[in-house]
């Protein structure tokens, strides 16, 4: 007898930590048949999965290329139309450059039920992590959401004119190899060099770093720390917060 399908559920894992998770996430990862999930999930979440639950990474990690989109999509197809209980995982929330929108999509399409749950965006996690507010009565009015860099590595518009605005906080993803040239983009649009800055890795991680800096010399900074975890840039006036509240990890300072 063919099976009915199993419902897909599109879950966020939050920036990395398993106690930033939802409840509502842990239940659908304990509950999971199966588990799809991409590269900057960590272990320790991808361990509350059952033993018997079938493990498919998806995104690059240890040496291991990505599967293309069209071929995930085809996976959990076909895993729910074989009646399992499917849990796609991604980083942060799924709706923030998650390609949650066209995953749900496909999945409705060929009438497979489906739930977003979402998740701790790594901006949220870098604030609450470094004790700075995204925005603040006053100081920041607005919250940019961008990226600032395609798949391939060029740099493109994230709204340059809209992120020059004083009053306005930019969280720029996917941006970590292209900062100074973002942050000279900034720049050039009007944002002053003045504007506090900071860099934050590994977000919401026990070895999450910061480095602070302001919009004229934060590139710097990062280029010579080399990082190489997942970074976000945090400009606008309530990053300078930041240096009063942290006590540990290290800030690191642009003219320390
Ligand atoms: C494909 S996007 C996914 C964003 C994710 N959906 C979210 O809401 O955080 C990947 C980018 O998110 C940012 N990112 C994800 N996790 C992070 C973390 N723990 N710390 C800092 N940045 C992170 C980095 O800019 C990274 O290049």
């Amino acid at each position: 007898m063919p099976h009915e399908p199993g419902k897909v559920r599109l879950v966020g894992a939050g920036p990395g930590a398993a106690d930033l998770l939802t409840v509502r996430a842990l239940r659908a990862i304990e509950d999971a048949q199966a588990l799809l999930y991409d590269a900057l999930i960590a272990d320790e979440v991808i361990a509350l999965a059952p033993a018997a639950c079938l493990k498919i990474q998806t995104g690059k990690r240890a040496g291991r290329p990505s599967l293309e989109q069209a071929t995930i999509n085809r996976l959990m197809l076909r895993l729910a139309r074989r009646g399992l209980n499917v849990v796609r995982l991604k980083g942060g929330d799924p709706s923030i450059f998650g390609r949650v929108g066209e995953e749900a999509a496909f999945l409705h399409v060929h009438g497979i039920d489906t739930e977003v749950v979402p998740g701790v965006t790594a901006a949220s996690a870098a604030a609450a992590q470094f004790g700075f507010p995204l925005t603040h009565r006053g100081e920041a009015r607005r919250l940019l959401i961008a990226t600032a860099t395609t798949k391939a590595g060029a740099l493109i518009d994230a709204g340059w004119a809209q992120a020059a605005d004083a009053q306005t906080t930019v969280a720029l993803y996917m941006g970590r190899d292209r900062l100074e040239a973002a942050l000279a983009q900034l720049m050039a649009h009007g944002r002053s060099a003045a504007t506090p800055a900071l860099a934050v890795e590994n977000a919401g991680r026990r070895e999450a770093r910061v480095l602070a800096g302001t919009v004229g010399d934060l590139g710097e900074v990062v280029t010579t720390a080399g990082l190489d975890g997942p970074v976000v840039l945090i400009v606008g006036e309530v990053t300078a917060q930041a240096a009063a509240a942290v006590a540990a990890p290290p800030i690191l300072k642009a003219q320390a």
